[in-house]
């Protein structure tokens, strides 16, 4: 098949990219390299099937409609704006990539019927109190971020149920793995990793008690790819997640391992913190015989090791 990826030279993207290459389908990229880079991709430079990255803005109507003229039979959309501080600050960035840039997408994909796989994200769920969180729990989404891609994902699936076109949503938990950035855009196994081997403390926002449900961006992928290739999937919504929350400390102490090492420090925005998250995947599970097969320890050494070399490279 022929596969367009917005936000392919990012961190999740670089592997669905990879994952979709390796099955031997045409994929071809968009991305404005605001928070991706082309060193991501650089691996597949000369595979038979990499069509290239095209530097444009998906919130840019002329730039991504040039990404379709290649008629995509699937189009999966991970570009967007994902720092949560830059959307408490300037909100309408988050509009813009995320909602604006979904409808531009949305609109080639009816032109050029293309199936569009929106890739969400568990930030739009209310805390976990009292079960892990399935695809029916509540959403309260307490930042532009969360609230751009909410709203991204709701436009996305009217044109499925208005429009009858072919739209499938995905909300992976929190993902970490190589390629992901280590600054305040990164995710915090990648800040800790990289902080324990710089010979830095480790700073924890608040209290240290909130939880993470933490999913290895090759078992993301994984995901990504079997839901996209999925007729059943269409017009669904489904989680992905290990199913095992660990809060923030003993995250700490997982890569660390000495508590003098390990400081607390006020939160920058408390307010759009999620206490407790933890996914249910039932329904990927029974849907798409998907389960994540790397546990926390596996990836984080994998994470480790791919730094390592990185810093050897300079
Ligand atoms: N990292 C996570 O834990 C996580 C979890 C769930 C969902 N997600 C979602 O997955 C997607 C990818 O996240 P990521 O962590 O790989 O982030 P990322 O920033 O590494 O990837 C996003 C990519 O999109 C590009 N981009 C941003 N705005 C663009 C625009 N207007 N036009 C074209 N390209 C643009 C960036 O340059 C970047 O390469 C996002 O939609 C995010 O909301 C991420």
């Amino acid at each position: 098949m022929k596969i367009l990826v917005t936000g392919g030279a990012g961190f999740i993207g670089r592997w669905v990219v990879k994952r979709f290459l390796d099955e031997g389908h045409d994929v071809w990229i968009i991305d404005n390299l605001s928070n991706g880079n082309k060193e991501n991709i650089l691996a597949f430079e000369g595979k038979g099937n990499f069509h290239g990255l095209t530097i444009g803005d998906v919130a840019n109507m002329g730039e991504i409609s040039s990404s379709f003229n290649l008629d995509p039979d699937i189009c999966v959309h991970l570009a967007a704006q994902i720092n949560v501080q830059e959307s408490l600050d300037e909100p309408h960035k988050a509009f813009l990539n995320n909602v604006i840039g979904t409808y531009n997408v949305l609109e080639n994909a009816v032109k050029h019927n293309t199936k569009v796989v929106i890739i969400g994200t568990c930030m739009v769920y209310d805390v976990a109190l009292e079960k892990p969180l399935s695809e029916l729990s509540a959403v309260k989404p307490a930042s532009p971020y969360a609230g751009s891609k909410l709203a991204a994902e709701d436009l996305a699936i009217s044109y499925y149920h208005g429009l009858g076109h072919p739209v499938t949503i995905l909300r992976p938990f929190n993902t970490y793995g190589p390629h992901q950035k280590t600054n305040m855009e990164g995710g915090v196994v990648s800040i800790f990793v990289k902080n324990k081997l710089d010979g830095k403390d480790l700073n924890i926002f608040g209290d240290g008690t909130q939880t993470r449900d933490l999913l290895y961006v090759e078992d993301c992928a994984d995901f990504i790819y079997t839901a996209s290739i999925s007729e059943k999937a269409v017009g669904e919504v489904i989680n992905a997640g290990t199913g095992e929350d660990i809060d923030i400390n003993d995250l700490a102490m997982v890569v660390m391992g000495d508590e003098s090492r390990i400081k607390h420090i006020e939160h920058h925005h408390p307010q759009s913190e999620i206490q407790k998250l933890v996914c249910d995947s039932t329904k990927a599970k029974s849907m798409l015989n998907w389960t994540p097969r790397t546990t926390l320890k596996e990836g984080i050494d994998k994470l480790e090791a791919w730094m390592l070399e990185e810093m050897k490279d300079g």
